[in-house]
């Protein structure tokens, strides 16, 4: 039994003061959406045929409110940041004699400092700020889980408290500012609650998508050598379940036969599909959240962060075999999502904002978790499959909670829109106000649906273009300020530059297509590979000097706006989930038969992309339907399900220059059938695989 706290409670008026000298605008007018209502001044259209008047004066205007702000942001960086940061709680205010903006991507090494000498804590922006001027009963999180009728609200003041508990818990175990946690959980409420009650004692979470193998998962826990890890005892996904915990028992496990130990705690989330008797047990090391969490103290005080202390870390795929930690810092990383996420949604405090995403992914943390409690939102979290258990279970969603903002993935569109409109049109969405995408290019098709049926074209879209590496959304329509177009994210957000360079990092002007880098640093910028600063500075500034580069391919149009072409590297976008062709292959190859594999992604109508691998194997006797079953599970045990190739195709040999380069142009084609597009295979070290290739496929 842990002893009641005696730390003070919030005073309100004391609190109320401290906030307004630091900007925060007094929020109870915009909590009082009855009041809202009546305002229809200054309404912009929304730009396409059949648009209505949108419910109230969106931020940014139009286009001339927009180019007065990117050209403000983009000429003096500083000044505009510095103007921005002010709407966020700083204990300590950065260093004015600083300039906020201190990055060089010229010089080699690559140093970052915005809002140098400021401390802040992201979760008392996103928390206590709201608490504290009234709005505690405000709905933070609706979550609905797997099953009909399985849903649970918490108001910010319940999340703050929670977060506190944990905070409180995590101190108790002798967690310090700096540690990495990792947390495997699905998406319930306690997913963000435990990165929150990291971030509150500046913890650095590094959250593992809960549908990695244990084998992934083990190799994150010892990359960032965690201590502790939350999880859950299982969940049910659809129709199946999975056993949580007992796939973090193998990954310890796993971790351990590696030669790391340090897994000193596991906290574990009991959920009714699996209960605690039946559940995987490692007395002295795994504890119940139920027995731990409930009786710590409601309140922790926050560790007050340097601006450039870490925030967290998230692994994600790049072209080499081993994932990459990203990290990220607390001051940029807020600002520059809090602020993304206010004018990309046209977000105000109370807006019931729905986005898809798990915390899994980056979207999950900057555009469900820190970004919209940053705005006061009330978000929904979703903890089951899109068409389960029928195919209308969003729109079902959307009509209950009156979702004003839905932000998604295209592949969830193509997979829904499979099943006819019925399902969209039997539910109620007058109450949705803005649409969104993210993850992979939309092809003109989904997008079209998602207008006209899902949003009756009276919202507007935005495909926001962006990466795990860059924090928050670079390349988006702002909702109402300009016209869109189906599959293009048009226009840079604030403080992004983006260029288009040809092979030989050369600018290109006007319309044109090339690869897509980025000029001047912005605050939420990766800071740094976990463990590996070498890394970091080879994957993105080295390839052209002087700029970031994404690794994905980019035309602009005679109106400036930018068309996302796809991936340049070998990085494959599976349903929206970033995939390393590079592990996929290290995974096939550590099967002891198979000598090779190339894997490449192909067009697929519902996941955008899909995993294609070329495999040889050591003896011709073991390509069988048997062999091919082994792979996928292999695929399936070291990386995770959304992994595993659609199409395993035998290959006797590869397409290789005379240096021993895969040529994947060809392998593409092949794939596709697009034989009369091989283009010239005489550089080809062996020309004749190509025919032998092609009479293999099918087999
Ligand atoms: C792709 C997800 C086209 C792109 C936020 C990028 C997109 C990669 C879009 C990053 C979009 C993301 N249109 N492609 N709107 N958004 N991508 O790190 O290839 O999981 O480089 O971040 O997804 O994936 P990540």
């Amino acid at each position: 039994q842990v002893a009641r706290t005696h730390e003070p409670r919030y005073d309100v008026t004391a609190l109320k003061e401290e906030l307004k000298m630091h900007r925060i605008q007094v929020l109870s007018k915009q909590f009082n959406l009855d009041s809202e209502a009546g305002q229809q001044v200054g309404v912009t259209l929304f730009p396409t045929a059949g648009s209505q008047a949108y419910d109230r004066p969106p931020l940014i205007k139009d286009r001339s409110d927009y180019e007065r702000l990117h050209k403000w942001s983009i000429d003096d960086p500083a000044g505009f940041w510095a103007e921005i940061a002010k709407d966020f709680f700083w204990s300590k205010k950065w260093d004015d004699n600083h300039h906020t903006y201190n990055f060089d991507m010229r010089k080699g090494r690559i140093e970052c400092n915005w809002f140098k000498g400021g401390k802040t804590n992201i979760t008392y922006n996103c928390l206590d700020r709201w608490v504290a001027s009234g709005h505690g009963n405000q709905l933070c999180f609706i979550w609905e889980g797997n099953d009909l009728g399985h849903e649970r609200v918490m108001t910010y003041q319940q999340v703050l408290n929670d977060v506190c508990r944990v905070a409180n818990w995590l101190r108790a175990q002798g967690v310090k500012k700096g540690d990495c946690v990792t947390i495997y959980l699905p998406m319930i409420c306690e997913l963000p609650i435990a990165m929150l009650a990291c971030a509150r004692i500046g913890a650095v979470h590094s959250v593992v998508f809960a549908g990695f193998s244990a084998d992934a998962l083990a190799q994150r826990i010892q990359d960032c050598k965690s201590k502790l890890l939350f999880t859950s005892s299982a969940v049910n996904r659809g129709p199946k379940r999975v056993d949580l915990k007992h796939i973090v028992d193998d990954a310890i496990s796993i971790a351990e036969r590696n030669g790391y130990k340090g897994v000193k705690r596991v906290l574990v989330y009991e959920k009714s599909a699996l209960p605690r008797e039946q559940t995987p047990w490692v007395a002295g090391r795994d504890v119940w959240w139920r027995d731990e969490i409930p009786n710590r103290p409601e309140f922790c005080s926050p560790e007050w962060m340097d601006a450039e202390d870490p925030l967290f870390m998230l692994y994600t795929s790049g072209s080499t075999g081993q994932p990459k930690g990203v990290l990220h810092t607390t001051g940029g990383y807020m600002v520059q999502t809090g602020t993304a996420n206010k004018y990309v949604f046209d977000l105000r405090p109370g807006d019931v904002y729905w986005c898809t995403a798990d915390c899994g992914w980056i979207t999950g943390h900057t555009f469900l978790t820190y970004g919209p409690l940053l705005n006061g939102a009330s978000c929904v979290l979703f903890g089951s499959t899109p068409a389960y258990p029928d195919p209308g279970r969003c729109w079902n969603m959307i009509e209950k909670y009156k979702v004003r903002v839905f932000y998604t993935a295209p592949t969830l569109l193509r997979s829904l829109m499979q099943f006819g409109d019925k399902w969209v049109t039997a539910h109620d969405r007058s109450s949705l106000r803005i649409l969104g995408t993210v993850g992979e290019p939309i092809n003109p098709h989904a997008w079209n649906w998602f207008n006209e049926v899902v949003g009756e074209k009276r919202c507007p879209i935005v495909d926001t273009w962006w990466q795990t590496e860059t924090g928050a959304a670079m390349i988006t329509p702002l909702p109402y300020a300009w016209a869109t177009k189906p599959g293009s994210a048009t226009l840079p957000f604030f403080g992004v530059q983006p260029v288009i360079l040809n092979d030989k990092g050369e600018e290109l002007q006007g319309a044109c297509e090339g690869i897509l880098a980025i000029k001047k640093p912005w605050p939420s910028i990766m800071r740094t590979v976990y463990g590996d600063h070498e890394r970091f500075e080879k994957t993105y500034f080295s390839a052209f000097k002087g700029y970031y580069f994404t690794g994905d391919g980019c035309r602009r149009d005679e109106d400036g706006y930018y068309w996302i072409t796809g991936r340049v590297d070998d990085v494959i976008n599976v349903s929206g989930h970033r995939v390393g062709t590079a592990e996929v292959e290290s995974a096939l190859t550590s099967h002891p038969q198979c000598a090779e594999a190339a894997v490449i992604g192909t067009p697929h109508n519902i996941k955008g992309e899909a995993v294609y691998a070329y495999v040889t194997m050591l003896s011709e006797s073991d390509c069988t339907p048997a062999m091919k079953k082994e792979l996928v599970e292999i695929v399936k045990r070291q990386i995770g399900s959304f992994a595993i190739p659609d199409c395993i195709h035998w290959a006797p040999g590869l397409p290789k220059t005379r240096s021993g380069k895969i040529m994947r142009r060809i392998l593409r084609k092949i794939a596709t059938g697009a034989y009369d597009e091989l283009g010239d295979t005489s550089t080809l070290a062996e020309p004749g695989v190509v025919d032998t290739l092609i009479s293999m496929k099918g087999k």
